[in-house]
């Protein structure tokens, strides 16, 4: 990263640290060498081409990019103090409490109500999910769209819901992963691009 922030942040003061992160899918090294104070109660927005790294960056600190056979990273990425890739971390954990919203929406091949009601099923909510599920709809301002066809419960998802029945919002993020509270807007370069020789 050529840019430090013009002043070091406390500890105290910070959600997410890296420290010299590289990162590689086989040989190539599509990010290198890292290191940001990510400041908590803060927005901080990456901003470069296509194909500068911004979405491997965050896959990485979210543990998805272990998906990818060929991905791996270096460097330390740390979260409130603790090493996500520590031994004993559970990525399944992470991904839980850094929550990823995507440029493109993938909601799954199944109705809006069970696209909406999957994260609190996997999670084994207890409570009244139409509910839940309506509340979810009307925060996206789908409900009066879906409302007539929610009793059958055979809901299309169709593109122009897709977004919203792909990211729902119907549980709030963990308090340790969210920093909705008096944003300050703070932008930091891309990483830079490197080239495949
Ligand atoms: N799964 C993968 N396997 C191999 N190379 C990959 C993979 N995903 C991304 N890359 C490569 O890593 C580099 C960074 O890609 P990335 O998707 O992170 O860029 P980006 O900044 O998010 O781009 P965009 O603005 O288009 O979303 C690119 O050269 C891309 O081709
Ligand atoms: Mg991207």
């Amino acid at each position: 990263m050529a840019n430090a922030p013009a002043t070091v942040p406390s500890t105290s003061d910070v959600v997410i640290r890296l420290e010299d992160v590289s990162l590689f899918y086989g040989s190539f090294r599509a990010v290198r060498d890292i290191s940001y104070p990510f400041r908590t109660h803060a927005i901080t927005a990456i901003i470069g081409p296509s194909g500068c790294g911004k979405s491997t960056l965050l896959r990485s600190i979210n543990r998805m990019n272990d998906l990818v056979p060929s991905a791996r990273a270096t460097g330390r990425m740390m979260f409130h103090g603790e090493d996500l890739y520590g031994d004993g971390v559970d990525p399944v954990e992470v991904r839980r409490r850094i929550g990823m919203v995507f440029q493109k929406a993938n909601p799954f091949p199944k109705s809006i109500y069970d696209n909406v009601a999957f994260g609190p099923r996997v999670n084994g909510f207890k409570g009244n999910l139409d509910d839940l599920v309506e509340q979810s709809l009307r925060r996206a301002s789908l409900w009066d769209d879906v409302k007539e066809s929610s009793s059958s419960r055979a809901w299309p998802c169709r593109a122009a819901s897709s977004n919203a029945c792909a990211s729902p919002a119907p549980s709030p993020p963990s308090p340790r992963s969210s920093s909705w509270t008096s944003p300050a807007r703070r932008s930091i370069p891309a990483p830079r691009c490197s080239s495949r020789n």
